[in-house]
C-alpha cells in the first residue's frame, strides 16, 4: 500500500515526449497462481528479448511486490535490485528466461487494481497499471506477449477459473483444491490480462461469425442473478453482428466470457476475450433495471465487445494515445446504439452527457487535450474528454470523410495496424490516405484543448443572406494561445415564411478564424439552421431570435436541430431571468405547446425536447454562478410549464400509459414522456399530484416508472414521500443496485435540505466508500446536484472533502474521480469559491495522499 502513496511534494510528471521503445521485450510469459484470498503465490516466467543495441539493465515494473525468488535461465540470479517499487535485473545475453515468485494478498486490496477480492470471488483488474501489482513485468501497453495461465484453488470456493484466451485443460489438485490452464494464442499488452476465480454460472450463448466460425459466449455471475442476464447476452449478440455488418471485424477466439462483479472502479474492461463488468452493467430485469439501465448495458456491451478490434488487436503505443482506443470505441458504441432506436435522441442523450461532463472539464482546471502531453496519474486520464469528446472527433473526421471512405479508412488502420500498439497520428494518417484529405490543421483537435466558440450571424439583403462565421478557442491552463481548429458545421436555411427548406444542407469547414458564406436567391426571409447533429462539438452564438428558435424548434427537418432550437429557447430565456430576476415564458411555453401537439414526433424525442436545461448547464452560461438564483429560475419556468400546459401534460400522461412492461423504443419512448410529465404536473402544484406519483410508484411494474414517481416523490415536500422511500427500501433491501438509486434518488433532490439529509446518509448503514457504486451513488450525484452542494453554508464541500479524504485512504482512483466539483471555484461568487479552495487545500495537506489525489486537487487549486 505504502507504494501507491508519494509524498505531495515530489510527483514525477509523465510526459509524452520522453517516450522511448522498451529496452526489452517480452514475447512470451507463463504465469501459475496458487489462488488464495489472503496469501495468492504468483510464478511468472517471462521469455525476454534485447530490443536494440544497449546495454541497459531489464526494469521490470513492481506495485508493493517483493521478490521471493529471482531466476535468470533457471538459476538464481546475481545483482539484481530494487529501484523503488520496481525489479531491476542486469542481463548480458540477448535473450533469457526470467522467472519472479511473489506473493499477494487480493482480500485486503481495497484500491481493485490487481487482484481482488468481491463478493467472494477473486477478479483482476490491469489497465492501465494493475499487473505490476501481481507480478513485476515491464507494464505498459507497447509489450505484447503470448500468455499462458495457470491457476489453482480451492473446488469449493472457486469452482469456476477463468482467463484469456482458450481454455486448455483442467484437473484435480488434490486436497480440494482444481487447477485450469488458459492460453492466449493473441499477443497482447500485460493492460489486457485478465483471471477470475469464483462460485459463477453462465448463461451460455453460440455466435456463428461472418466466416462461418462458432463462438461459445458466457455472461457470467450469481447464481441469484442468472435471470437477469439476458439482455446483456443479447446485446452481446447484436454487437457481434454489428461490428461485421458495419466495420467488417469478426471475433477471433472460440469463447468469448463476460464476469459481472459488483466492485469495480469503472463501467467496464476489455481483457481479451474475457470481460469483467461492473455489475450494473450486466443486470438488468424490468422490476430493478430502469430503462436507461437496458441502454447502458446494451451500450457498454458493445463498447468492450468492440474494443476487441479498437483496442486489443490493434492497441495504444503509450498512455498518452489513449483516446485512440476509447474515442475510436466510444464512437462506435454510440452509432451502435443509434442503430438499434432512434438516432435523433440517441444523439441528443450523447450531447447532453458532453455538455454535462466534457465541456465543464474543457473549461476547468483539469482542462486537457484529447492527447495529453503530460500527467501524473494515467488514471486520472480516463476522462470525458479523452472518451466523449475523442469520440467527437472521429465523427468530425467520419463527417469529413463521408461513410465510404472512413469504413476504407478503418479497413486501412485495422488491417496496417493489426497486432501491434499504435498511435493516434496513425489513425489520422490512415484517413489522410484513404480519405484523400489533408487533415493537418484538423489534428489540432488532438492538441489543442478547451471547447472552440462559434459566432454565426445571419444578415439578410433583398434576395441575398450573408452568414458571418467567426471561431475562437478559449485559452485552458498550458495553453493561453490557441490557433483556429477545423470546425465541420451542417447549415441549412428554412423560409421564415413558409418553414420550407432554402437550400440542401451544407457541410461549411470552418478553417480560418472568419469565414462568410452568401446565399443568393432568396425568396424569402431566412432562418439559420446551424451545427445540425451537432456536426462539431463546439458552442454556437447567433443572432436568431426566440421567435426564429421556436419558429425552428418546429419547422426544423432535422429533429437533433429541432431539440437543439427549443434547448436554446430555454436557456436564452433562464439566462435572462437569472439576470434579470424576472422571466419572459411564453415563447417557451409555445413552442412546448406546439411540441406536445405534435403527433408526428416520436414520445422518446418529444419527452427529451420539453426537459429544460439543467442547473449546472445554465450556470455554465453565467459569468458568476448563482445557484439559488438559477434554480428559482427555472423552479418557476417549470412551475408555469406544468401550469400553462396542465392539460396537455394530463393528455400526454395519460396517453403514455402502457399496461405492461415491454422493452421496445415505443414502449421506453411512452415512459420517457409519462415521467416528464409527471414531473410537470407535480411542478405545477396540482393537488393531486402527490397521489398520481404514488399511485404509479405502488402500480408499476418496471423501475422506470417506479423510480420516476419516486424522484417526483422526493423533490417534493407530501407526506407520501417517506411512505415511498421506506417502501423502496423494504422491498429492495439486499438488491445493492437497486439500493445505489435509493441513495442516489435522495442526493439528487431539488430540496432544500438534501445537503443535510445526504450527510445523514452517510451513516446509514447501508452506506459504504469500500463499494464504489455506492460511494458514487451517494457522493458523486451529491456534488453534480448544482443548488445542494452548493448550499451557501458550505456544508457541502466540507462533507464532500471529509468523504473525499477517507475514500482515498481506501481507494484513490474512485476517490480522484470525484474530485472535478469542487475544482470548479473560479465559476462561483468570492464567498463560495473561498470555501470550495479550503476544501481543496485541507486534501492537499492531508497526509499519505494519493498520488492521484494529489494531482487531481492541486491542479484544481491553479
Ligand atoms: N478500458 C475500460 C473501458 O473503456 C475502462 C477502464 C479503465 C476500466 C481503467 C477499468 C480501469 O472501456
Ligand atoms: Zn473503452
Amino acid at each position: 500500500m505504502a507504494d501507491a502513496r508519494i509524498a505531495s511534494q515530489t510527483p514525477q510528471v509523465i510526459r509524452r515526449e520522453d517516450y522511448r521503445a522498451p529496452d526489452w521485450l517480452v514475447p512470451e510469459i507463463a504465469l501459475d497462481f496458487d489462488l488464495d484470498p489472503t496469501a495468492t503465490r504468483v510464478r511468472a516466467v517471462l521469455k525476454v528479448e534485447r530490443n536494440g543495441t544497449h546495454d541497459r539493465a531489464l526494469v521490470l515494473n513492481g506495485d508493493g511486490l517483493a521478490a521471493e525468488a529471482v531466476l535468470v535461465d533457471g538459476v538464481e540470479a546475481q545483482g539484481w535490485t530494487m529501484d523503488g517499487p520496481d525489479l531491476v535485473i542486469p542481463l548480458t545475453g540477448t535473450a533469457h528466461e526470467i522467472e519472479t515468485v511473489v506473493t499477494i494478498a487480493p482480500e485486503r486490496n481495497t484500491q481493485l487494481q490487481g487482484l481482488y477480492a468481491s463478493s467472494g470471488m477473486l477478479c483482476t483488474q490491469c489497465e492501465a497499471e494493475g499487473f505490476r501489482r501481481i507480478t513485476f513485468f515491464p507494464d505498459r501497453p507497447d509489450v505484447l506477449s503470448r500468455y499462458k495461465v495457470k491457476m489453482a484453488g480451492d473446488k469449493a470456493r472457486f469452482p469456476v477459473l477463468l482467463a484469456n484466451g482458450d481454455p486448455i485443460a483442467q484437473g484435480d489438485a488434490g486436497d480440494g483444491r482444481q487447477w485450469a490452464e488458459w492460453h492466449d494464442p493473441f499477443p497482447k499488452p500485460s493492460y489486457l490480462f485478465a483471471l477470475v476465480a469464483g462460485d459463477l454460472v453462465a448463461n451460455k450463448g453460440q455466435f456463428t461469425t461472418m466466416s462461418g466460425r462458432s463462438v461459445d459466449l458466457g455472461i457470467w455471475v450469481r447464481e441469484a442473478d442468472l435471470p437477469k442476464t439476458d439482455h446483456a447476452l443479447h446485446a452481446l449478440k447484436l454487437s457481434m453482428a454489428w461490428d461485421e455488418s458495419v466495420y467488417g471485424r469478426e471475433y477471433d477466439l472460440d469463447v468469448f466470457n463476460i464476469v459481472a462483479v459488483d466492485d469495480f472502479n469503472f463501467g467496464a474492461m476489455e481483457n481479451k476475450g474475457l470481460n469483467v463488468f461492473n455489475s450494473r452493467y450486466i443486470l438488468a430485469d424490468p422490476d430493478t433495471a430502469t430503462d436507461y439501465d437496458y441502454d447502458a448495458i446494451a451500450a457498454v456491451v458493445a463498447h468492450e465487445y468492440f474494443h476487441n478490434w479498437s483496442g486489443n488487436r490493434v492497441t495504444c503505443r503509450d498512455w498518452f494515445q489513449l483516446s485512440l482506443k476509447e474515442g475510436f470505441t466510444v464512437f462506435r458504441d454510440q452509432s451502435f446504439s443509434g442503430d438499434q432506436g432512434s438516432k435523433a435522441v440517441k444523439r441528443i442523450e450523447d450531447v447532453r452527457g458532453l455538455r454535462a461532463s466534457q465541456f465543464p472539464e474543457d473549461s476547468g482546471p483539469l482542462a486537457h487535450p484529447v492527447r495529453p502531453d503530460e500527467y501524473i496519474e494515467i488514471s486520472n486520464f480516463y476522462t470525458a474528454t479523452i472518451y466523449n469528446k475523442g469520440a467527437e472527433v472521429i465523427r468530425m473526421m467520419s463527417t469529413i470523410l463521408g461513410p465510404q471512405k472512413f469504413r476504407a479508412a478503418t479497413d486501412l488502420y485495422f488491417d496496417k495496424f493489426d497486432g501491434t500498439a499504435a498511435t493516434c497520428e496513425d489513425f489520422v494518417r490512415c484517413m489522410e490516405e484513404a480519405g484523400g484529405v489533408d487533415l493537418t490543421q484538423f489534428r489540432r483537435w488532438y492538441s489543442q484543448a478547451g471547447t472552440p466558440r462559434v459566432s454565426a450571424n445571419l444578415t439578410q439583403e433583398g434576395g441575398r443572406a450573408r452568414l458571418k462565421l467567426a471561431q475562437s478557442v478559449p485559452p485552458t491552463p498550458g495553453q493561453p494561445v490557441k490557433e483556429p481548429m477545423v470546425l465541420p458545421l451542417k447549415v441549412k436555411l428554412f423560409g421564415g415564411i413558409t418553414g420550407r427548406p432554402m437550400c440542401d444542407e451544407q457541410l461549411v469547414l470552418l478553417k480560418d478564424a472568419a469565414q462568410e458564406i452568401v446565399f443568393e436567391n432568396l425568396s424569402e426571409t431566412p432562418v439559420l439552421s446551424i451545427n445540425r447533429g451537432f456536426s462539431a462539438p463546439v458552442i454556437v452564438e447567433t443572432n436568431r431570435t426566440a421567435k426564429d428558435l421556436a419558429f425552428l424548434s418546429a419547422h426544423d427537418d432535422d429533429p437533433f436541430a429541432r431539440y437543439e432550437a427549443m434547448q436554446q429557447l430555454m436557456l436564452d430565456t433562464l439566462v435572462a431571468a437569472v439576470t434579470s430576476g424576472k422571466g419572459q415564458h411564453d415563447a417557451v411555453i409555445e413552442a412546448v405547446r406546439n411540441t406536445l401537439a405534435d403527433s408526428a414526433l416520436d414520445k422518446a424525442f418529444v419527452g427529451e425536447a420539453v426537459l429544460l436545461p439543467s442547473d449546472s448547464f445554465i450556470g455554465d452560461q453565467m459569468g458568476v454562478v448563482d445557484p439559488d438564483a438559477i434554480f428559482a429560475a427555472r423552479e418557476a419556468l417549470r412551475a408555469e410549464l406544468g401550469k400553462a400546459l396542465e392539460g396537455e401534460w394530463r393528455a400526454a400522461y395519460d396517453g403514455a400509459q402502457a399496461n405492461r412492461f415491454e422493452y421496445s423504443p415505443a414502449a421506453k419512448g411512452a415512459r420517457r414522456l409519462k415521467n416528464v410529465a409527471l414531473g410537470y404536473i407535480a411542478a405545477s402544484g396540482a393537488d393531486d399530484a402527490a397521489a398520481l406519483a404514488f399511485g404509479q410508484f405502488e402500480a408499476a411494474d418496471n423501475m422506470t416508472d417506479r423510480q420516476g414517481a419516486l424522484s417526483t416523490l422526493v423533490n417534493g415536500t407530501s407526506d407520501r414521500r417517506e411512505a415511498a422511500l421506506s417502501a423502496f427500501y423494504q422491498r429492495y433491501q439486499g438488491n445493492a443496485l437497486v439500493l445505489d438509486k435509493w441513495f442516489q434518488t435522495q442526493a439528487l433532490s431539488a430540496r432544500e435540505d438534501t445537503a443535510r439529509a445526504v450527510e445523514a446518509l452517510a451513516s446509514h448503514p447501508d452506506f459504504t466508500l469500500a463499494n464504489p457504486n455506492r460511494a458514487r451513488a451517494l457522493i458523486g450525484a451529491f456534488s453534480v446536484n448544482q443548488r445542494a452542494f452548493h448550499d451557501i453554508s458550505g456544508r457541502g464541500y466540507r462533507f464532500v472533502a471529509d468523504q473525499l479524504i477517507a475514500l482515498d485512504r481506501l481507494n484513490p482512483q474512485t476517490a480522484a474521480k470525484l474530485v472535478p466539483p469542487l475544482g470548479r471555484w473560479k465559476r462561483f461568487d468570492a464567498g463560495r469559491a473561498a470555501k470550495m479552495r479550503a476544501e481543496l487545500e485541507r486534501i492537499v495537506a492531508t497526509p499519505g495522499l494519493s498520488k492521484d489525489m494529489f494531482e487531481q486537487a492541486s491542479k484544481s487549486l491553479d
